[in-house]
């Protein structure tokens, strides 16, 4: 199976190379907010988990629906970026942990989703696992990560070629969610990949 965490080891989400990192987070992040917002349906009813939030654009945007929303990071300095943007902080929660170990109750949440952070998770397959156990039955799970060409290296590389995505859909499939599928969708000027899949 297509490694799909190649950025497992990176190194730069803490103290102030992780602050520098979550700065650059924050400009042009409002199109994908959105489009994973839409794609999910978020209304006032969802209960959402983000993972791997960084400075929390997808949580504020969640927030604005009416959803109540936790954003989830294994980096201090993430969350406290994220404190310090959020002027409206209603129905939003923010907690350390790791898509391993979310530290959250069992069918907790309607929808879970993670923006730009499977490629750097430790364990896939414990995220899935760990993501199918806070998820309430019927809840749907998302995945967005940037198109990258097969080769590609550095920051370039930061994201999914095609078989990488497939390959996640396939884990989905394994870790026992249904309806899983791959799409592409270009919010901005950005080339995205989502796999979105369903707890049955
Ligand atoms: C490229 S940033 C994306 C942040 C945010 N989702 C966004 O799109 O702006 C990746 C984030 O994943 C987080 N992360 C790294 N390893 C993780 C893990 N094992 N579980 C959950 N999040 C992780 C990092 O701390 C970082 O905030």
């Amino acid at each position: 199976m297509t490694t799909v965490n190649h950025h497992a080891d990176h190194p730069g989400f803490s103290g102030l190379t992780g602050l520098l990192a979550g700065l650059t987070m924050i400009p042009g992040r409002g199109p994908v907010a959105r489009l994973v917002a839409d794609l999910a349906g978020v209304s006032g009813t969802d209960r959402v988990i983000d993972v791997g939030c960084g400075p929390g654009t997808a949580v504020r945007e969640a927030a604005r629906r009416g959803a109540r929303v936790i954003g989830v990071d294994p980096a201090p300095v993430m969350l406290q970026l994220a404190k310090a943007l959020t002027r409206q902080p209603a129905g939003i929660t923010w907690a350390e942990g790791t898509a391993e170990d979310l530290r959250q109750p069992d069918a907790s949440a309607t929808v879970l989703w993670g923006v730009a952070t499977v490629h750097h998770w430790k364990n896939v397959n414990a995220g899935l696992a760990e993501a199918r156990r806070v998820l309430a039955p019927g809840g749907r799970i998302l995945a967005i990560e940037r198109r990258v060409l097969p080769g590609a290296s550095g920051l370039a590389s930061h994201g999914w070629t095609d078989q990488q995505a497939q390959s996640f859909a396939d884990q989905c499939s394994g870790a026992g969610f249904d309806d899983v599928h791959v799409e592409q969708h270009s919010p901005g000027r950005q080339m995205l990949y989502v796999v979105r899949a369903v707890r049955p």
